[in-house]
């Protein structure tokens, strides 16, 4: 199953971001993918606000995770566009940051191709115009469920 969608402005992208707020639950894995730009940090932080957080969303460029508590979720969002060093996965505990009891969104998931858990639902930004386009792809039957709701969303 898969949802494409235009998003022609930021606030486009802030709308997407809180519909699937509403449908995130614990152990979902999600994989954003997309050019540095593409919106994929931006769609992270609107999931965020639809999700009641209020305070500062970084790109976690540096430290490669950022861990949220909010609305009873465990949300760690992760930016491994600067993951290197295989050895440095094992190391990091970031194997544990995947289980049932969290929440997961990956920026440049392909960095750590063979080590990340698979995802359930993927995220593809391209820039289109001066907009964005957004596909999300479900890839597990948990997926497809978040996308199903996503889309009966927009049927009432
Ligand atoms: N739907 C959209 N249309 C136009 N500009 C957008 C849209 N969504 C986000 N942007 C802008 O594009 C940029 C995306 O940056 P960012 O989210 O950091 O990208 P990434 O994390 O993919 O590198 C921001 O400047 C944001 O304001
Ligand atoms: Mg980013």
């Amino acid at each position: 199953m898969e949802i494409s969608r235009f998003l022609a402005d930021e606030n486009s992208t802030l709308k997407m971001g809180a519909e699937l707020a509403l449908v995130l639950h614990p152990g979902l894995v999600i994989y954003l993918s997309g050019d540095l730009g593409a919106g994929k940090t931006t769609l992270v932080r609107a999931i965020l606000r639809g999700l009641g957080y209020m305070g500062k969303v970084k790109s976690p460029t540096y430290t490669l995770v950022e861990l949220y508590v909010v609305s009873s979720l465990n949300l760690y969002h992760f930016d491994l566009y600067r993951f290197a060093d295989p050895e440095e996965w094992e190391g990091s505990g970031f194997r544990e940051y995947f289980n049932p009891a969290t929440v997961c969104l990956v920026e440049w998931p392909e960095k750590a191709t063979g080590f990340l858990p698979p995802a359930d639902v993927e995220i593809r930004l391209q820039i289109q115009d001066d907009g964005r386009g957004v596909t999300l792809v479900a890839i597990t039957e948990a997926g497809r469920q978040c996308l199903n709701r996503l889309q009966n969303m927009h049927a009432i």
